[in-house]
């Protein structure tokens, strides 16, 4: 079976408004398309997406493989030394190189495993639950000093809140917060399809000083251990493996950069489909007895993540179609999460909704592994703001970016 070649017009202002029409229509019409412009081949339903996720025919880089590249037929596959290496214009940026060289993301394999480990015994689900008392405090305080205001949710409140949950785990000084964001911001600016030389540039000066700063914290708390996850992740070990500094910082610019961005999103396209919904928030209370329905239910909605990219690493037949060894493809996380096959009424917002099980977490070896924290500070969160009485000022702009997906801004009153 032939694959179609289509275009996902991510360039296209519409599109990013609002792209899940355009995503229902290829996804009706096949479940598989190239895209000769974005050089991809685009999975678009749940069961697909699902597959790549978790199955090791896939990976978000081969580097693991001796010899991959020259068991391909007939085909160059440059050598990258990460997954992120989307062109060669960006290949001279050491510094953003380096913070990505250790990131989970882009390793596969035993590394992948073994840093994975000790990353997960730093970031243990007690170390996360301990910071319940800290997240209802900053909230309330951010809530309280906005009350009665006209504010933006997502520069007055989610950032701020965000940044100080996943600073006070690491252990990073609230004084330094504000850096620490805007370092993050000009990084992930690196992930979307264009990335003007500009925002290279940004983000490359942005990533020497995110180290540089990084490996600062990390001496001092080398010399002075304090209860937090730079000093764990310096401490834990596996038959008497310890991370390398290299390791801790990348996973360090790694939980911010991860972490960060998507919660924030999550609260903005969240608070967005809330006040959109023509329901008033006491009848969504009424909805549910569990505050994660309703995160787990406006990330499937609108997913702050759209999507991620894989090498295919053996010849592969997926969705019907197959698929050969070096193949990129990408998944649609949020065309599979309204794939009419799977979920009911999918573009209907449902917090009673059965099906929970969408694809914004990942899967597999890569499945996001700050879900305990997310969920956490996203249920304080939805509670506090379902508690109040929000207004839209007016309908908010989308950044312009595909996959990462948020607004630039978002004016409400409280
Ligand atoms: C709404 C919030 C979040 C969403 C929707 C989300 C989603 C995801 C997804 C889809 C992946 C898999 C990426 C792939 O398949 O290549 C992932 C991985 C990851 N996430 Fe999250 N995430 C969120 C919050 C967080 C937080 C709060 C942290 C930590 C502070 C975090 C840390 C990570 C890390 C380190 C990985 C890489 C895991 C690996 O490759 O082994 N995430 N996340």
């Amino acid at each position: 079976m032939n694959i179609p070649e289509l275009h996902l017009p991510t360039e296209n202002k519409e599109f990013i408004k609002n792209p899940y029409v355009k995503m229902a229509e290829f996804r009706e019409s096949t479940p598989v398309f190239w895209d000769e412009i974005n050089d991809l081949f685009f999975f678009t339903r749940y069961k697909d997406v699902r597959s790549i996720q978790s199955t090791k025919s896939f990976g978000t880089t081969f580097n693991h493989i001796d010899g991959f590249e020259e068991t391909i037929n007939n085909q160059v596959i440059p050598i990258t030394s990460t997954a992120y290496k989307r062109s060669d214009q960006f290949g001279t940026y050491e510094n953003f190189w380096k913070s990505e060289e250790f990131s989970l993301l882009n390793l596969e394999g035993q590394l992948h495993k073994e840093l994975r480990g000790l990353v997960a015994k730093a970031f243990l689900p007690r170390s996360v639950q301990q910071l319940l008392p800290f997240m209802e405090e900053t909230s309330n305080k951010l809530f309280n000093n906005l009350k009665g205001t006209e504010f933006d949710m997502l520069k007055d409140y989610a950032q701020p809140y965000s940044v100080s949950i996943i600073g006070k785990l690491l252990g990073v000084p609230e004084s330094d917060h504000l850096e620490f964001l805007d370092w993050s911001h000009k990084i992930v600016k690196m992930y979307d399809f264009e990335v003007s030389d500009e925002n290279a540039n940004n983000a490359e000066e942005a990533a020497k000083q995110f180290i540089e700063y990084t490996q600062n914290l990390l001496d001092k708390r080398r010399k002075d251990p304090q209860d937090d996850m730079i000093t764990r992740l310096s401490q834990v070990s596996e038959d008497n493996n310890f991370l390398t500094d290299d390791q801790i910082i990348c996973t360090v610019i790694l939980l911010l950069n991860a972490g960060h961005e998507a919660t924030v999103n999550t609260l903005g396209n969240g608070l967005h489909a809330l006040l959109t919904l023509n329901k008033s928030f006491e009848e969504i209370k009424n909805e549910t007895e569990d505050i994660n329905d309703v995160v787990e239910e406006l990330i499937r909605y609108d997913s702050p993540l759209q999507f991620f990219q894989r090498y295919a690493l053996e010849d592969t037949e997926i969705g019907g179609h197959n698929i050969s060894k070096g193949s990129k493809v990408a998944i649609l996380l949020g065309s599979a999460n309204r794939d009419p096959r799977v979920f009911e009424q999918p573009d209907q917002i449902n917090f009673r909704r059965e099906m929970k099980d969408h694809s914004s977490w990942g899967g597999g070896i890569h499945f996001c592994i700050g879900t305990h924290l997310a969920k956490l500070e996203l249920g304080v969160s939805f509670n506090h703001i379902l508690q109040e009485q929000f207004s839209l000022i007016e309908e908010p702009s989308r950044t312009g970016a595909f996959g990462i997906r948020g607004f630039k801004n978002l004016l409400v009153s409280a």
